[in-house]
């Protein structure tokens, strides 16, 4: 399935990272407690580096 990498997919991935794993990984990632400050600061970071 194509999954479009866009703010609201990188904001779930992080703040629910168990609802959605992709295919083939384990539900490994912790949730890191970040603030809304901080949340969209590491995703405006991410979307900069493509
Ligand atoms: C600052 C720390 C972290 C950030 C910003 C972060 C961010 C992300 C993002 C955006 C995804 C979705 C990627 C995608 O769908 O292509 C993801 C997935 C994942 N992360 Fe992290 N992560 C962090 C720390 C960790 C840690 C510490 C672990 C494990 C020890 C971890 C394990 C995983 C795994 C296994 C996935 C794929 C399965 C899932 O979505 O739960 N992550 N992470």
């Amino acid at each position: 399935m194509e999954v479009t990498i866009d703010d609201s997919y990188l904001i779930r991935a992080i703040s629910e990272p168990l609802a959605e794993a992709p295919v083939g990984y384990p539900p490994a990632m912790p949730n890191l407690s970040l603030s809304d400050v901080e949340q969209k600061a590491l995703v405006q970071w991410i979307m900069g580096l493509k």
